[in-house]
């Protein structure tokens, strides 16, 4: 299993990554969210103004929270599946959803939810790396 996931992993980077020294979770950040939080996460991407409500500043998540970034409130607001929403339709797309199909179709039904599992920590660890 350990193998299979690494192969995986492997595959996926190669994938995601358009420049060689990127991070996995910095690649899939550029495909998936700069779009709405913006090249360097303030939150000023182009499709922002198109919404109800303004994407996050998600460089500011750890001085919001008393200097400690909130790991896993991040994690879970990416993944999405797990929030229920407070009022009715999230502008941010529920990323565990959009992600699951393609994985499972690639790794099977097991190994496709891990990927996906990791592909959210990827991101969770990139947005913490936006923190100033
Ligand atoms: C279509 C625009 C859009 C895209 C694309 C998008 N977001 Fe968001 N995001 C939002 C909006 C709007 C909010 C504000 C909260 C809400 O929707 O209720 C938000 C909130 C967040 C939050 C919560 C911040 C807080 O204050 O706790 C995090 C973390 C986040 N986004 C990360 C991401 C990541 C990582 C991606 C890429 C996988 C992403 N977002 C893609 C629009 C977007």
């Amino acid at each position: 299993m350990k193998l299979l996931v690494a192969t995986v992993f492997t595959s996926l980077a190669f994938n995601a990554s358009t420049a060689q020294e990127m991070t996995y979770g910095q690649a899939e950040y550029l495909n998936s969210c700069a779009v709405c939080h913006g090249l360097d996460g303030k939150g000023d991407g182009p499709l922002g103004d198109e919404l109800v409500k303004r994407p996050a500043d998600l460089t500011r998540l750890s001085k919001n929270n008393g200097g400690q970034f909130p790991y896993w409130r991040v994690f879970a607001m990416i993944d999405g599946r797990t929030m229920v929403p407070e009022h009715g339709e999230r502008d941010m797309p529920v990323w565990g959803r959009q992600f699951l199909p393609d994985d499972v179709k690639n790794y099977g039904p097991n190994a496709g939810e891990i990927v996906t599992t990791e592909r959210i920590h990827n991101l969770a660890g990139y947005v913490q790396t936006l923190q100033r």
